[in-house]
């Protein structure tokens, strides 16, 4: 390990401004607590989709979004923010043109479940 690395890691201008956003909005959801990140079911599938995709966009959600900045619960945006989100990261987290539409897929259908409550 190379603790310089890491202390430039953490003072790094992007990181303090996650950072921010985390104490901001208290909405955010560290990989450690990814247990607490909505899991699809049955009922959360829609027409022309499958669980097993659902349950894949979250998979990959967890272990490419969550790199740099801290997991956005999926019902703090609208469905129309994170396709303009997802234009902007799916780059940044190398994501396959299919695997961005499984997690569009996922986040949609968190969207979805929260507005029912
Ligand atoms: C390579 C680093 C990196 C990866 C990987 C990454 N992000 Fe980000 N993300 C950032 C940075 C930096 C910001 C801070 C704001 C900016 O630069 O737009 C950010 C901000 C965000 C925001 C907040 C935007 C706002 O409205 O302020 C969301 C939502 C987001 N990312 C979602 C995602 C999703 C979804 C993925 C996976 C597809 C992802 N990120 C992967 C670096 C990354």
């Amino acid at each position: 390990m190379r603790p310089n690395a890491i202390k430039h890691a953490y003072s790094s201008p992007m990181r303090s401004k996650a950072l921010r956003v985390v104490l901001l909005s208290g909405a955010l959801c560290v990989v450690g607590c990814a247990s607490s990140l909505y899991v699809p079911t049955a009922d959360d599938v829609r027409a022309g989709g499958s669980l097993t995709t659902l349950l894949q966009g979250r998979e990959v959600y967890v272990q490419k979004c969550g790199s740099c900045h801290l997991l956005y619960l999926p019902e703090t945006l609208g469905e129309a923010e994170w396709g303009n989100r997802l234009n902007e990261m799916a780059g940044r987290a190398k994501l396959s043109v299919s695997e961005k539409e499984i997690v569009f897929e996922y986040l949609k259908s968190g969207v979805a479940r929260a507005a029912k409550k």
